[in-house]
């Protein structure tokens, strides 16, 4: 049986990311995969990471199955972190979550719960999205449509595009909005424009599904939250999916919430456990008990706030410095887009062939779309990249 199977091709993000691991050249420089990165290029556990897992294993007696929607304490944290206690209180009986295993398992769930309401249901996307998500919710049936997001010659949001591509989007269609420093572009909405967008969303009864992935890394952590807020606020439906890997740090522990906003969120909710029960079961514990712990202390909250601040405030560092070495080495494409957008990724916007010669001949990784990682850029590699790509760009 297995004979009939042919080896599948790399998966475009973490493959690039398994060709840098094999790259032996020290000089490397690795852009790709979407994780954070100190100055010597380690991705290290958050100090409050740290104590709150040694808390919780000091404390854990006992590996029992946890409740079917997952550990009451993440689940009652995280649902704080992201609407806000006022709002939350407010909602209590139209939100209902299940902690899932990462931003794909939220993702996934989230998308088979949508599929079991309308089996097939059109599913609109940015242009460009992140390139997992085409897979993530295909192969749970939903049909992919596309609404126009980004002007790749400025590196920016073409929000008049948007707004009417939204106009279009039929009666209840369902968008998959990024909550924050957007993958692969790190183009964001301002706030006034996340509120006329969903002047449009209510007007259209669209119903949102918000991919939350990088809280806390664009502005405060209740500034990113925003889309979340005014969706429980202003639209009778939407679903969100909240990631823990990149702003805990949790990455390899699978570590995420899916929530239904809604008059029907407890049946939606039910439907979700039950199809994770048809393929994973329930979610691991270790992370969300890690998240669970650290939410449920003020001081190991404000040193794991602290964190995230840091994390976010040198990757903007990063940004300004790459754009302005960029600007000061050609002027074939003006890079100060790269300063002003947020969170890990930026499309560069230069084209495969360039990209290629970079990896082949300079060890330089990124994305075939040209997506860089920016938190992969330490300042002891930023003369070598910038003086690479430059070069690239000009010869
Ligand atoms: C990325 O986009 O690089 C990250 O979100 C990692 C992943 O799973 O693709």
């Amino acid at each position: 049986m297995l004979d009939k199977l042919e080896i599948l091709p790399p998966d475009p993000i973490l493959g690039i990311g398994q060709l840098f691991n094999e790259e032996k050249d020290p000089n490397k420089v690795g852009l790709s995969v979407g994780v954070y990165q100190t100055e010597t290029s380690h991705t290290p556990v958050l100090a409050a990471v740290k104590k709150a897992e040694s808390d919780m294993l000091s404390k854990q007696d006992s590996k029992v199955y946890i409740p079917q929607a997952g550990d009451p304490a993440f689940l009652a944290g995280m649902n704080k972190l992201i609407f806000g206690e006022e709002l939350l209180a407010a909602n209590s009986d139209r939100i209902a979550s299940i902690m899932v295993p990462g931003g794909c398992g939220g993702l996934r769930v989230g998308a088979e719960v949508i599929n079991a309401a309308r089996p097939g249901a059109d599913i609109w996307l940015s242009t460009p999205t992140w390139g997992n998500h085409f897979p993530l919710l295909q192969s749970a049936g939903l049909t992919m449509q596309s609404y126009a997001y980004y002007d790749s010659l400025k590196g920016v949001v073409d929000f008049e595009a948007m707004l009417d591509a939204f106009q279009q989007i039929p009666e209840q269609g369902i968008a998959l909005l990024h909550a924050c420093c957007h993958n692969p572009t790190g183009a964001d909405l301002t706030a006034d424009q996340w509120h006329q967008l969903f002047d449009v969303i209510v007007e259209r009864k669209l119903i949102p599904f918000i991919d939350a992935a990088y809280l806390g890394f664009s502005g405060s952590l209740e500034d990113d939250c925003l889309p979340i807020r005014i969706a429980a606020q202003r639209v009778p439906e939407a679903i969100v999916v909240t990631s823990c890997s990149k702003n805990f740090g949790l990455y390899r522990e699978r570590t995420g919430m899916l929530s239904f906003i809604g008059d029907n969120a407890v049946a939606a909710q039910s439907v979700g456990m039950s199809k994770a029960r048809q393929s994973y079961s329930m979610s691991p514990f270790h992370g969300g008990g890690i998240v669970g712990t650290i939410l449920a202390n003020e001081t190991l909250t404000t040193e794991w706030v602290d964190e995230v601040y840091f994390m976010r405030d040198r990757m903007n560092e990063l940004r300004a410095e790459f754009a302005q070495q960029m600007n000061n080495k050609q002027s074939i494409r003006d890079f100060s887009f790269i300063a002003s957008n947020r969170g890990m990724f930026s499309n560069l916007g230069i084209n495969k062939e360039h990209v290629i010669r970079l990896r082949e001949e300079f060890k330089i990784y990124m994305l075939e779309s040209s997506r860089i990682n920016i938190a992969g850029l330490a300042r002891s590699k930023m003369d070598y990249t910038t003086d690479c790509i430059a070069r690239v760009l000009t010869t």
